[in-house]
């Protein structure tokens, strides 16, 4: 299918660190047609080859920028100036190519957001309705539930929301579509995932990077609206649903959403972390408040789960990558009776920096002591596939480009995440929750057991 993908925001890190490195992949697969292009929109003074100059040397990824430039275009446009968009759309009509499917994706902040998508109904770029061109968005959607509300009445004005594609990229990790399978078509976990069975539920995601170039943006969100309201309460989500009527887009999100109905929080569970030194990145205000760690516990009632703490991690700044949800399975009455050192089975679902799952198990040691040890059963992903594994951009790129929309938010979705947030945020105020500076996540681990009284 001859496709378009204009980029908003074409010079900014995403684009240069994940978009393009995705489409080139995609094109030199063969999985989007030859006949691909990419309109670059920026408000920079550049002909193709200067924006491809400036893409090369600010790039932290490697680009063959010589295949790129057979699909790259770069077009100037002041995002205020609705004319601008008028001769766009001029310029895509009179495109040699006469493309089949339009994806107009906006890799811009939050504050463009409105006037981007607003200018781009008007002019007529995407017309409500038209399933061939659609409109995708970055996270966050909006900074809390009273504007997410107000993007969203705007763009149904403009736009059908089969038209509309909410980016949350871990959608788009291997693993993470991979859960509904481990889950569902395996006897063994189907049977044993509920309350009865299931002891608690981490979900955790460590960073080791700082907010690097995004302090303007990290110090107004913080990790509780960067992380937690996205990534972790998907995951959150794809663990504790039931089983969806159809594996079909819409009926999973109406199972996701059940659970999002049904999630509570426990305020005295909650440590809000600040790195050392994070007052100290340039653009952040000296006395700012943001977090850059949140530890939580939540629970979700529904019959399956009620009961079951859920444990969500996220920081930025610690020794580590990782991104992994454990699920702890609870004793076997037999295991109280023996006076062996067994430990609970665990379930690790691996999501970065490696896909993948382990099981651990109780075992006895070989030989003819009674004695036991835990072993591993270990699956990676990455290890047995064949070639390079796929970027979750590669995957978005791909069901946008084919019209899928599984791994897309649904607005109902953000609706109440942003409401257990905002809720969250506004007890965490009036409760004076204390933010504790931390260096490291052993300093984290050990504030978290004097606070809250549970080792993590
Ligand atoms: N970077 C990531 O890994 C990542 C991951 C997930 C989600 N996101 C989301 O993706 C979006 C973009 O992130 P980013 O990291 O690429 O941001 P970025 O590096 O700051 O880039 C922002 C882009 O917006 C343009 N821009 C800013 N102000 C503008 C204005 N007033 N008029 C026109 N253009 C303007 C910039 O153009 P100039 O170069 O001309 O300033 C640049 O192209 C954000 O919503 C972010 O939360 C990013």
């Amino acid at each position: 299918m001859k496709t378009l993908i204009t980029i908003f925001g074409s010079t900014g890190d995403l684009t240069s660190r994940k978009l393009l490195p995705a489409i080139e992949k995609l094109l030199k697969d063969h999985l989007l047609d030859e006949d691909t292009k990419v309109i670059a929109i920026g408000r920079r003074d550049f002909q193709t080859d200067d924006y491809l100059d400036y893409i090369t040397k600010t790039a932290k990824t490697s680009l063959d920028i010589e295949y790129l430039k057979r699909h790259v275009e770069y077009f100037k446009l002041e995002v205020n100036e609705l004319s601008d968009y008028q001769n766009l759309k001029n310029y895509i009509d009179n495109h040699e190519i006469t493309f089949e499917r339009k994806i107009f994706y906006l890799a811009v902040g939050p504050d463009l957001l409105k006037e981007i998508a607003i200018n781009i109904g008007v002019s007529e770029l995407v017309t409500k309705g038209d399933l061939s061109s659609s409109i995708t968005f970055e996270k966050p959607f909006g900074q809390d539930l009273a504007s997410a509300k107000e993007i969203n009445q705007m763009l149904w004005r403009y736009y059908d929301e089969k038209q509309l594609y909410r980016i949350d990229h871990y959608l788009g990790k291997e693993m993470i579509q991979n859960i509904l399978t481990v889950r569902f078509a395996n006897k063994i976990f189907e049977n044993s995932w509920h309350n009865h069975a299931i002891k608690s539920v981490k979900i955790i995601a460590k960073e080791t990077e700082t907010i690097l170039s995004r302090a303007l943006y990290y110090d107004t969100a913080g990790a509780m609206k960067d992380m937690i309201q996205s990534h972790l309460l998907q995951m959150l989500a794809l663990i504790a649903m039931e089983v969806p009527k159809s594996y079909q887009s819409e009926d999973i999100k109406d199972e996701k959403v059940k659970v999002f109905k049904k999630l509570r929080y426990d305020i005295d569970s909650v440590v809000l972390g600040q790195y050392e030194g994070y007052l100290d990145e340039p653009h952040i205000n000296k006395d700012s408040k943001t977090e850059t760690f949140v530890f939580l516990k939540a629970f979700c009632d529904t019959p399956r789960f009620k009961g079951v703490p859920f444990y969500l991690l996220t920081g930025k700044a610690l020794e580590e990558k990782e991104s992994v949800i454990i699920i702890e399975f609870e004793e076997t009455p037999e295991q109280h009776k023996w006076d062996l050192p067994l430990k609970t089975n665990k379930l690790y679902i691996k999501i970065a920096p490696l896909d993948g799952i382990s099981l651990t198990l109780n075992s006895k040691v070989p030989g003819l002591r009674n004695a036991v040890e835990q072993v591993d059963l270990d699956y990676c992903i990455a290890c047995n596939a064949v070639g390079n594994m796929p970027e979750a951009y590669e995957k978005l790129f791909l069901d946008m480009a084919f019209g899928h929309k599984s791994l897309f938010t649904r607005w109902d979705e953000i609706e109440l995440s942003w409401k257990f947030i905002d809720e969250l945020r506004k007890e965490i105020k009036d409760s004076n929750t204390k933010l504790v500076q931390y260096k490291n996540h052993h300093d984290l681990y050990q504030t978290i057991k004097a606070l809250t009284g549970e080792d993590f």
